[in-house]
């Protein structure tokens, strides 16, 4: 198994060798299945350029870890507060800063698209041409046969947060959203959405004309959760509610991670733990999150702090879109306490959302998180714990405390955390698997 692995990682790094010396560019490559590829949004395969004063690798994750608390902010609102026990409606709410995004085409012929990954959301949205503060990467109806506007009166529209129909008679379905800090307006349109070699025809998604502020991500987002207008949802039973991803490296620049829809392809033997669901915020993905251990202590509090309430929406979510896990204050506080009792006798320093920074030569000393879901113990590799600062030869601990102002009961296990597992959502069988794959 492990000399299998071994050739097939051999294979590879002699393949991207091949395409560099021979001058292809392996960002361009794409395998012709349903694996999709997913890259890292400020890698050099992305066409997202980084920002520009804040090129080290260790400011960027700092800077979109810093961006986390919009989103966290959105996620809360959207499953209510410690004291209420039925969540808000939400509509044109703040929401996401993504990180990964996957190749799609979107129209006859394809109009290619860097979309990003995000299971917390379930409508999807793309700048269209014409669009006033968009950036220069448009779709353009104009140029696609099977492109279509719809109605305030078909049912889709119906779900969109944000709408503005007129009361009484007809008109396009249009909305306005709030994208973390900025905002757009959109009308819902359906167009063919090509996935690898996968067509989805008449998928409805926002065509955004007008958008405020600069967060909204360049080329549109995938929504991936569990609602109604999800590309799950419209797919119909093509997937059989499933899919899987595996986020590559933060740090990893010509290697790609996949996104895989459907039953086929996927892991055989998998572990897995229990999906859970909330009514009130049906587009989530709830696990069962049980505990932390650091090193081999069990971390002690109360277990009230982790408990699932599908009424209130506490309990802890996975998403793609959120950079840093954060934990309800209690509990990441009880983790930090050991970890750092751990590493010991050294100083802990903060840079940006991080609280528990140390000199790297104590590195050694840090003790593996292994994260208890009902069924299944993560331990996280040590990449998916630690991030580094390049300038100050710095460790820090990669997760921290809801961010302030939030009176949130929502931990969320977010994608530094998972790069280079394979989490495969089983929406039928309500279930989700997590298993090591090195998808560089
Ligand atoms: C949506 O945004 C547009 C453009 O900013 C604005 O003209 C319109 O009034 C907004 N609609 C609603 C319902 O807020
Ligand atoms: C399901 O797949 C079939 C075969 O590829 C395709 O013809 C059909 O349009 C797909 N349906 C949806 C809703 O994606
Ligand atoms: C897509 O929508 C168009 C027009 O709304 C309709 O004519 C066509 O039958 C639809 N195709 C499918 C596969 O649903
Ligand atoms: C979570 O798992 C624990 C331990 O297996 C179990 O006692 C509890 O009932 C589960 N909670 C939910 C909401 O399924």
């Amino acid at each position: 198994m492990e000399a299998k692995l071994a050739t097939t990682i051999i294979l590879i790094f002699s393949v991207i060798w091949l395409m560099r010396v021979n001058g292809i560019d392996p960002c361009a490559s794409q395998a012709d299945n349903s694996d999709l590829n997913v890259i890292p949004i400020y890698s050099k395969c992305s066409p997202f350029k980084p920002p520009k004063s804040d090129s080290s690798w260790d400011n960027r994750i700092i800077n979109m870890a810093s961006k986390d608390p919009l989103r966290f902010k959105y996620l809360s609102t959207l499953v209510g507060q410690k004291t209420v026990s039925t969540a808000p409606i939400a509509s044109g709410q703040t929401f996401n800063i993504g990180n990964y995004v996957v190749r799609v085409k979107l129209g006859t012929p394809g109009q290619l698209l860097f979309m990003v990954l995000d299971t917390s959301t379930d409508e999807a949205f793309v700048p269209c041409s014409g669009c006033t503060g968009c950036s220069d990467t448009t779709f353009s109806p104009k140029a696609s046969t099977s492109y279509g506007p719809l109605d305030c009166s078909v049912p889709q529209c119906g779900q969109v947060r944000g709408l503005s129909c007129p009361a009484t008679g007809t008109g396009a379905c249009s909305f306005n959203q709030s994208y973390a800090g900025s905002s757009f307006s959109a009308t819902l349109v359906q167009d063919s959405l090509r996935l690898a070699t996968d067509v989805i025809p008449n998928y409805s998604f926002g065509c955004v004309n007008a958008i405020t502020g600069a967060s909204v991500p360049a080329q549109g987002l995938l929504g991936l959760g569990r609602g109604p207008l999800s590309l799950l949802s419209q797919s119909g039973s093509n997937y059989s509610g499933i899919f899987s991803y595996c986020l590559p490296s933060f740090k990893s620049y010509y290697f790609s991670g996949s996104l895989k829809l459907g039953p086929v392809g996927q892991p055989k033997s998998i572990r897995t733990t229990p999906l859970l669901r909330s009514p009130h915020r049906p587009s989530l993905y709830y696990v069962n999150f049980t505990g932390i251990s650091v090193g081999r202590v069990l971390v002690p509090f109360p277990s009230e702090y982790l408990g699932f309430n599908p009424n209130t929406g506490s309990g802890t979510i996975i998403d793609s879109g959120t950079v840093i896990t954060r934990f309800v204050e209690p509990v990441y506080n009880a983790v930090r306490e050991e970890f750092r009792k751990q590493v010991g006798g050294t100083t802990f320093t903060s840079i940006g959302a991080f609280d528990t920074c140390f000199v790297k030569t104590y590195e050694t000393l840090a003790p593996p998180i292994t994260l208890h879901f009902e069924g299944l113990d993560l331990k996280l590799p040590l990449e998916n714990s630690l991030i580094h600062s390049s300038a100050g030869s710095l460790a820090c601990l990669a997760m921290a405390a809801a961010p302030d102002n939030v009176n949130s009961v929502l931990n969320v296990i977010a994608n530094f955390q998972q790069q280079n597992l394979r989490i495969l959502f089983d929406t039928v069988n309500n279930k989700v698997g997590i298993a090591r794959e090195v998808c560089n």
